[in-house]
């Protein structure tokens, strides 16, 4: 595995059940952090990493995505009739114009391999990198999440997940790993369970939304059965990866927000919010203000 990292998959086909009704026809992706949606961030830190292939896996609400990404040309002429200049760079600057977009349907939504595995034929034979919006990274001055992975797959030459460590009660809700200490931050993974209980877990040492894979990730999720909760998951075949390849884990810098569960969503819209240009000083007086009515 030694070519570059120039695509990203983004598997947003799921079916959002915790964000119901704001999911009935939209994708939670285009939920907003303050002004912009899930998946914009996603898309910059991609475009951050170096990635100019962003290869979107869409589902039943699949046209919001293409939409937000595509050339607006009503919404621009209007803007500028207004003379509304600054939203029209907004609106034009989305994407940068040596990125280009592909959408590929996944027709059920069979689980996140299955929704991986439906990027292959664009992808081909070459290492990639997935990005679940829903898991928004602030990675500060260190840079995105995305950038110091790639970083670390150029040195070593292997697959490499996003990690954390997470409370002991929340191992059911992550793939789990079996880590071999390398260097400070970075693990060889012995193995991975998807979803185990406390007690059945390994460590606490959690994947989230960001991987670097090798295309040989394709042809072990053909042959991978539904797992927990029924779905074809990508813990499966990374579990069956890591049997052929060495795949590392990474804790990056930066914090992450879970933003599929509604608490998660909520705290990163604060703490955005708090450090928007335009918002963040009468955001922080009104905060006080409510903190002191609380008890
Ligand atoms: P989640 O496990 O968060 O599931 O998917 P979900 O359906 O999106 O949300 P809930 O749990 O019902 O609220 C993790 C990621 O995998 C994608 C989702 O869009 C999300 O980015 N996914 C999941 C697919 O693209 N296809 C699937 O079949 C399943």
């Amino acid at each position: 595995m030694q070519k570059k990292i120039r695509k990203a998959v983004f598997p947003v086909a799921g079916m959002g059940t915790r964000f119901l009704p704001a999911t009935k026809a939209n994708p939670k992706e285009m939920l907003p952090i303050v002004d912009k949606p899930l998946i914009q961030y996603a898309a910059e830190e991609a475009v951050a990493a170096g990635i100019d292939v962003l290869i979107f896996v869409t589902g039943r609400n699949k046209r919001a995505i293409p939409d937000h990404f595509d050339k607006a040309y009503e919404l621009e002429s209007e803007l500028q009739e207004r003379g509304k200049l600054k939203m029209l760079d907004i609106v034009r600057d989305i994407l940068p114009p040596h990125v280009s977009c592909v959408y590929i349907r996944q027709a059920e939504a069979l689980g996140l391999g299955h929704a991986v595995l439906c990027a292959r034929p664009v992808v081909g034979y070459e290492p990639f990198a997935v990005i679940l919006a829903d898991d928004l990274v602030d990675g500060g001055s260190a840079g995105g999440a995305l950038t110091q992975m790639v970083e670390v797959y150029e040195k070593h030459h292997a697959s490499v997940l996003g990690v954390e460590d997470v409370p002991p009660n929340e191992t059911h809700k992550y793939g789990i790993v079996t880590p071999e200490t390398l260097e400070d931050d970075l693990w060889r993974v012995q193995a991975i369970v998807e979803k185990p209980a406390p007690e059945d877990a390994p460590s606490n040492m959690a994947v989230v939304g960001r991987y670097v894979l090798s295309p040989r990730i394709f042809e072990l999720l053909e042959n991978t059965r539904p797992g927990a909760g029924g779905e074809i998951q990508l813990t499966d075949a990374i579990a069956a990866l890591l049997e052929k390849e060495s795949v590392l884990a990474y804790r990056f810098q930066g914090k992450r927000y879970d933003c599929g569960s509604k608490l998660g969503y909520l705290e990163a819209t604060v703490e955005y919010a708090l450090k928007h240009p335009e918002l963040s000083e009468d955001f922080r007086q009104y905060l006080q203000t409510l903190a002191h009515t609380l008890d």
